[in-house]
């Protein structure tokens, strides 16, 4: 007879031999790519629009569902003026330029992040953005713009303390499905594989809840080298890695003790 852990396991492992259906990417190291070069950092940045460009045509073209990029942070208000101003004009082209492109290919575009602290412009091409590709199915780009997850964790709990206070919701009702209904990302599907460029190893305030049981690939590139290589790369790691969910490993099932010392695991690409 099959157990229903077992079950679990079969499917979740039948779901990796497909690849990643949700990738979410750290953009990092525009800065010192520019820096590498003797250019200035905005030249970095629009060198790293080209990427993202490159990264949304790739996961397409590999049959990824779902790309979040975490294009500018609650944190990066902490900049120079110039430089936030330079990242603020870079998106405001970028949807200007790219949105009847993503459009035709079937992209459909959300945005997550606080919109209240944007410019109206900047608000108003955020929404023209997903209201004209709301119907489209190839694939959702995610766009995380003024994001952080702390500020996303604690904008759902204030909107369920609402709701609770006005009698609409018992307190005690409220659990982990409540509360990721409340969150940004409501209806998306957990990222499956993070990426982060530069090397560095870290979340930076991205995605902190539905990061649970993501897979990490840290790429040893920076974000303006990223091409379709890379990603291909980072999904052939993800595919050699078994994720257990808590579980236990699919042929270890009777077997659980032989599953000790298999942790965390995370994987630093180099040279390519
Ligand atoms: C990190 O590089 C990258 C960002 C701050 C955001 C990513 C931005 C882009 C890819 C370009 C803008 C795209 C849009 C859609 C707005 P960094 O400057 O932190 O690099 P460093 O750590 O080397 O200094």
């Amino acid at each position: 007879m099959r157990n229903e852990a077992s079950e679990a396991v079969v499917s979740s492992v039948r779901a990796q031999a497909q690849g990643p259906r949700h990738v979410a990417v750290i953009m990092d190291g525009n800065g010192r790519w520019a820096a590498a070069r003797g250019l200035p950092r905005l030249e970095g940045h629009r060198r790293g629009v080209e990427a993202l460009r490159r990264a949304v045509r790739a996961a397409g073209e590999l049959g990824i569902g779902w790309l979040t990029v975490y294009s500018f942070s609650s944190e990066n208000w902490r900049r120079p003026v110039q430089e936030v101003s330079d990242l603020m004009g870079l998106l405001k082209r970028f949807i200007r330029n790219d949105l009847a492109d993503l459009h035709a290919n079937g992209v459909r575009v959300r945005v997550i992040g606080q919109r209240e602290g944007l410019s109206p412009d900047i608000r108003a091409l955020l929404d023209e953005a997903e209201a004209l590709t709301r119907d489209n199915l190839r694939m959702t780009l995610v766009v995380a713009f003024n994001y952080g997850a702390r500020q996303e964790i604690a904008q759902a709990a204030r909107a369920l303390a609402r709701k609770a206070a006005a009698g609409l919701i018992d307190p005690d009702s409220i659990d982990e499905t409540s509360l990721d209904a409340h969150l940004d990302t409501a209806g998306m599907p957990e990222p499956d594989l993070i990426i982060r460029t530069s090397g560095e190893q870290r979340l930076s305030n991205f995605l902190l809840w539905q990061a649970a049981y993501s897979e990490f690939v840290f790429l040893d590139l920076h974000w303006p080298d990223f091409d379709r290589a890379a990603l291909e790369q980072a999904m052939d790691v993800y595919r050699g890695r078994e994720r257990r969910f808590g579980g236990v490993r699919a042929n270890m099932a009777s077997n659980p003790s032989a599953t000790a010392g298999a942790g965390a695991e995370q994987t630093v690409m180099t040279g390519s």
